[in-house]
């Protein structure tokens, strides 16, 4: 399974703060945006992944995570000239997918929970058909819903509804088989101008190989497209890192956990950002690591 994160955007929500930088390089308490998308991929154990931006962004992206090659990943870049719309990522990865099926996560999404990789990993197995996440949320009309009919089967999909349909909030990481790139390129615009993933994910739903996974409340969802949303994030991330002494989202701890990179590669890391919390955090792993290891 291949990975793509849609970093582009315009941020409008959030200007003045990304009138200058892309969103996905705003910091979530002590590390960029990407960190989290891109933990949550490879948490699902994907190592080909595709960063998708405007071009002046791709540059900012590149210096901070080059090829992958110190992640054990394999990252290459591409551009999205406007945000035409989420489903746009799949026309514009149409080559990196290649024969692949596909995951596609949005940059701006944070996915934290006990459980979580397991439940990821499950979902990139995929070979056919598509598999969404809903997640029960206080504001629907701020997402796309799912509603379900008594028996939990998904029924409906609505985009930002106006009255509530359901609390169900279609939530911005999905797996798709091979045929998504050409789902997507049958796609008309939508009346806001946009390649709606709401569309694409219909399309599964009418052919009956939908499935809808519903994250119940050992999983946090949270979306960080405004100020508040960005400081609660941040706030979130805080709490339990301290509380907890555990990193969220920290990719170079997912590579060793998953076995991308080896002690020695990633105490390197460690090492390179000595001077910060973020290189102590590192530390303090390879040290809890070395010590599960020799026991
Ligand atoms: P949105 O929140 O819909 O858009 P945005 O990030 O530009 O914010 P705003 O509404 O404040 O202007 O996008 C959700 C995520 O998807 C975000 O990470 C940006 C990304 N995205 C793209 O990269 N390209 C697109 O065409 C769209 C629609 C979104």
């Amino acid at each position: 399974m291949k990975g793509i994160i849609l970093a582009g955007g315009n941020g409008t929500r959030l200007y003045p703060m990304t009138r200058a930088v892309n969103k996905q390089l705003l910091h979530i308490y002590d590390k960029p945006m990407i960190y989290y998308p891109l933990s949550t991929l490879m948490l699902a154990g994907i190592r080909e992944i595709l960063i998708i931006s405007s071009r002046e962004a791709q540059k900012s992206f590149q210096t901070l995570l080059g090829n992958g090659d110190h992640l054990g990943l394999t990252i290459s870049y591409a551009e999205q000239e406007h945000p035409n719309g989420i489903a746009e990522a799949f026309i514009i990865g149409e080559q990196f997918i290649g024969i692949d099926p596909c995951a596609l996560i949005l940059g701006d999404n944070v996915f934290h929970g006990h459980g979580l990789s397991k439940l990821l990993t499950k979902s990139a197995q995929l070979k056919s058909g598509a598999c969404i996440f809903t997640n029960w949320v206080a504001d629907p009309e701020r997402y796309g819903v799912a509603s379900f009919d008594s028996k939990g089967n998904v029924i409906d999909l609505t985009e930002k509804p106006h009255k509530t349909l359901s609390n169900w909030a279609v939530v911005g990481v999905y797996f798709f088989d091979n045929n998504v790139s050409s789902i997507a390129k049958g796609l008309s615009p939508s009346a806001r101008g946009e390649l709606e993933i709401l569309d694409v994910i219909q399309y599964y739903l009418n052919n009956k190989t939908l499935k809808v996974e519903k994250l119940g409340r050992g999983y946090s969802w949270l979306d960080t497209g405004t100020p508040q949303s960005l400081l609660q994030a941040a706030t979130f991330v805080q709490t339990l890192q301290q509380r907890q002494g555990l990193s969220v989202c920290c990719p170079e701890e997912v590579a060793l956990s998953k076995g991308f990179i080896d002690l020695a590669r990633f105490k390197k890391l460690a090492e390179d950002a000595a001077a910060s919390d973020y290189g102590k955090l590192l530390s303090h792993i390879a040290l809890e690591f070395d010590t599960l290891t020799s026991n």
